[in-house]
């Protein structure tokens, strides 16, 4: 976006894109690019929610020059410290010496932390409201969504919510900033790779911060990454509420590492058999051409989840291992599982995640299968049988 967008006649969206940026955290890739969004509040005491990237600063300076036109900044809040959101502090405080940054205790850490900056605070508890003239804002904490000082803000008059990482997701805004002028199917799987792979680890702490808000009259959804939700916010906020909860669809998972192709065989075959046994949503996806994230967002659709598994070094193929890991570590609940696997001469793979599934305490929907080179007319009889107990098990 090249200016800034009103919200309303007092509030004005001043986010920023990156189409430059491949990896978000330097680790999820961002093929459609990605947002970081601020809010400038214009009222007796003026407002800005949020900065942006550091890399993009020129451009968000520009912006706010632009819609305050000459007037200043009073206060900042640090809804979140992540320097997606807080790259800009150090280069506003420059700008404009005399603002107060608003934040809670541990906001203020990072802010020192991070850039050094530990004068002009105004230290807000959750629930406490400030007075700007015409509008009040109220904050509320709602930590580890996504860090530990992460809290919401909230314009009572207007019932804006502004949420921080919540409600928000990948992908640059091409034109369209409300969800009501851009076709919001687009974002709602760019939305859901960003909950399951950075926030989704918190979904307990997610459900706290829902509960917070419950009852609360929202108008508008402003997040900082994504389209701002205008026209329909209770959307993206049951989306949430949906995934923070892991309620998942009747689909099946079926992700696998192959290197000469008899493990993706065998999960050609179960993905046949799921379907034979009325499964509509399957997805079959190769660790090693698939990134992590894309499998996981699809992990957070689904119920069920079969791991299959070449042997390497005695062990289990590294990208699969990666996929697994990083799984373990989201924590996702209600899920049930299936596995399978081949080994040249002697066994490994289908040990390993064997170990992540006990270790992990995910349930099985029947044993797994573990082949010898390729499967035989005997193992495809196994594969039938796990395939069976999981369409029984999710439909
Ligand atoms: Fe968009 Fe947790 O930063």
């Amino acid at each position: 976006m090249n200016g800034f967008i009103p919200i309303t006649d007092d509030v004005f969206y001043v986010g920023v894109n990156d189409r430059e940026t491949h990896l978000f955290e330097n680790m999820w890739p961002l093929p459609k690019g990605v947002t970081y969004n601020s809010y400038v509040i214009k009222d007796e005491k003026n407002v800005l929610v949020d900065t942006v990237k550091v890399t993009k600063m020129a451009l968000f300076l520009q912006k706010l020059r632009g819609l305050l036109d000459g007037s200043t900044i009073d206060y900042l809040v640090i809804n979140h410290m992540e320097p997606d959101h807080s790259g800009a502090i150090l280069e506003i405080v420059r700008n404009y010496p005399d603002v107060k940054i608003v934040g809670n205790a541990k906001t203020f850490d990072f802010l020192k932390g991070f850039y050094d900056i530990d004068e002009n605070l105004y230290e807000v508890k959750d629930g406490d409201e400030l007075v700007l003239g015409k509008h009040t804002l109220r904050f509320y904490l709602t930590p580890m969504v996504h860090w530990p000082e992460t809290m919401m803000t909230y314009d009572i008059g207007e019932q804006i919510l502004f949420a921080g990482d919540a409600f928000g997701g990948f992908g640059s805004l091409d034109g369209g900033v409300f969800d009501d002028e851009v076709n919001i199917e687009y974002f709602e799987n760019e939305i859901r790779r960003y909950y399951s792979n950075i926030v989704g680890k918190f979904g307990p702490m997610v459900q706290k911060a829902l509960k917070k808000l419950d009852g609360l009259p929202i108008k508008v959804v402003a997040s900082t990454h994504g389209p701002v939700w205008r026209s329909n916010p209770k959307r993206i906020i049951t989306s949430y509420d949906r995934w923070s909860r892991y309620e998942a669809d009747p689909g099946v998972v079926i992700v696998f590492g192959s290197m000469y192709g008899n493990t993706e065989k065998m999960a050609d075959y179960v993905a046949r058999r799921l379907a034979e046994y009325g499964v509509k949503d399957i997805r079959v996806m190769s660790s090693s051409t698939t990134h992590d994230s894309y499998i996981i967002n699809e992990i957070w659709k689904y119920k069920g989840i079969i791991f299959g598994s070449c042997t390497y070094n005695v062990g289990l193929f590294p990208p699969m291992e990666s996929l697994i890991k990083n799984l373990s570590h989201k924590g996702v609940k209600n899920r049930v599982y299936g596995v399978f696997g081949t080994y040249g001469w002697s066994g490994g793979g289908v040990k390993t995640i064997m170990q992540y599934i006990e270790n992990n305490k995910w349930p099985l929907v029947a044993d797994e299968v573990e082949v010898k080179l390729t499967p035989s007319e005997e193992d495809y009889r196994k594969l039938d049988t796990l395939a069976q107990k999981m369409a029984e098990s999710i439909l």
